[in-house]
């Protein structure tokens, strides 16, 4: 376990401390709120947000009522209070901690985003250097990992590997695995941080056959990710400040994005007490699905299937075919009924790197753009408000930045591990905090007698 003054840890004592005793207040609102179910009346409390819808809450519903509630894919649930990020579906508007993303992806960069995240303030200079020397000292893993890495196919998907690799975390770093311990919980935030880049240019390095290359402490963080995936002992490899500044600001957007699904995944398995390593690599499993994380890989192999805007219209009437499975990847979100903020910055960034690539004309952004356009004034997108969301622009800036599609999913991952943890932290700090265990409205056999197989 690092000692507070060795590893630079000085600021991590006031932070901890400042976690562990933030007991968030909720606000009563104005409203009232009374069911009646069959005759009888129930009250409500209602509770207000800084911003946002106002939250009935049902917590002693089933006790005083004997009913649930009934919500699949909880479109309509709050599941816990946070601090962390607000999103506005209607208006399209995100922000961390207050402050707006577009704000953020212009001035800051993807560690002072991250500690934005975990600490709650944007960092003073000095708390900003304490804080990257903290997570440049963690940037290597446990030299026999290698040997994890090494049981995989080579054709393995690089998220099986960090879905495997993440997991096996537990069984080396025990010194940051009791989540009872406020500074095992800030080590465990930290080595998570600092060893993602390495992990996933690990998993690509080891799909594509090349050796693995150790991060640099001389390297920022997005700076050091592009060399460790890029660079081959065969020669010198200069990272482009271009391609640098482009990664971090990929990072930045996909750092956060409250109680989504993989959010959402690594909340419920942490509330059992499980170690942080077991519950992130249960976000990245989660991560993975087409609907949510894998959605940026889909989208860039659709707009390649498409391949021509002569061929788009072919594609919007399959997406809006009910007896086509296909749906336009990278298109409509559960949250946003208007613009992704995250899709127009990540727009403006893909004419940016491609322009000074000098691939403007990219077939697979005028693909993308021409499509965009067509679909918002489809009726069929318009009437859904569907609209580009976070992965329908993120695939053509990392294809030009020289990842394969496989590589899209495991970025995404490397950079919502400090939503996670962020996230998770948070609950696990709250004196509320309790094991999540959702109810079901029971649709099957009612009780029945055993029938021996003879009688049946
Ligand atoms: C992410 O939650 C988050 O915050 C996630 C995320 C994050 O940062 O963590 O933002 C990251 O996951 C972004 C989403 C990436 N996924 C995709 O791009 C996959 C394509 N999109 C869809 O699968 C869909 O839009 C979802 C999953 C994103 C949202 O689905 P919902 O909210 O459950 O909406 P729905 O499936 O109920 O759709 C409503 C209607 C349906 O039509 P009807 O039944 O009303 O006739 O819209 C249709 C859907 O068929 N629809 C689409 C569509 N998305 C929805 N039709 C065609 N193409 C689409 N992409």
């Amino acid at each position: 376990m690092p000692h507070p003054d060795r590893w630079g840890w000085a600021d991590a004592e006031r932070l901890i401390d400042n976690e562990t005793r933030v007991a968030r207040d909720m606000k009563k609102s104005s409203k009232s709120a009374r069911l009646n179910i069959d005759g009888k009346e129930f009250d409500l409390p209602v509770f207000s947000p800084t911003c946002g819808p106002d939250v009935l809450d049902i917590r002693s519903l089933y006790g005083d009522a004997d009913v649930f509630t009934y919500d699949p894919g909880f479109t309509a649930t709050a599941a816990c209070n946070s601090t962390i990020t607000f999103i506005d579906g209607n208006d399209g508007i995100l922000l961390h901690r207050g402050y707006p993303i577009d704000q953020l992806a212009e001035k800051s960069h993807f560690l002072e985003v991250s500690y934005l995240l975990l600490y709650g303030e944007l960092p003073s200079a000095e708390q900003l250097e304490d804080f990257e020397g903290r997570v440049t000292l963690h940037t290597m893993l446990h030299e026999q990992m290698v040997n994890f890495f090494r049981g995989f196919r080579r054709d393995a998907h690089p998220m099986a590997i960090m879905v495997g690799v993440v997991g096996a975390m537990s069984a080396f770093y025990h010194d940051s695995t009791d989540v009872t311990d406020p500074w095992q919980r800030e080590v465990a935030s930290i080595r998570l941080v600092a060893k993602m880049p390495t992990i996933a240019a690990w998993a690509f390095k080891y799909h594509i056959g090349q050796p693995f290359v150790y991060p640099r402490n001389d390297l920022d963080y997005a700076s050091n990710f592009l060399r460790m995936c890029f660079s081959v002992p065969a020669e010198e490899y200069e990272v482009n400040p271009i391609f640098s500044r482009a990664m971090d600001r990929i990072l930045t957007l996909h750092a956060d994005h409250e109680q989504n699904a993989s959010t959402s995944t690594v909340r419920l398995a942490s509330s059992s007490g499980a170690n942080p390593f077991a519950c992130i690599a249960a976000g990245i499993a989660c991560l993975w699905g087409p609907a949510h994380g894998g959605a940026n890989q889909a989208c860039l192999e659709m707009l390649r299937e498409i391949g021509s805007v002569d061929r788009i219209p072919e594609f919007i009437d399959r997406a809006k075919d009910k007896d086509d499975p296909f749906r336009l990847m990278g298109f409509g979100h559960r949250v946003y009924k208007s613009f992704d903020p995250r899709a127009r910055v990540m727009k403006q960034s893909a004419d940016e790197v491609l322009g000074l690539l000098g691939i403007e004309d990219n077939p697979t952004l005028q693909v993308a753009m021409e499509l965009e356009k067509l679909a918002l004034e489809d009726p069929y997108f318009k009437d859904r408000r569907l609209y580009p969301n976070v992965d329908f622009y993120s695939g053509i800036i990392l294809d030009a930045l020289g990842f394969p599609t496989s590589m899209f999913t495991p970025i995404f991952a490397l950079a919502r591990t400090v939503g996670w943890i962020s996230q998770w932290k948070e609950m696990i700090a709250d004196p509320q905090m309790k094991i999540g265990r959702p109810r079901q409205l029971y649709v099957g056999h009612g009780m029945r007698d055993y029938v021996d197989v003879e009688s049946r």
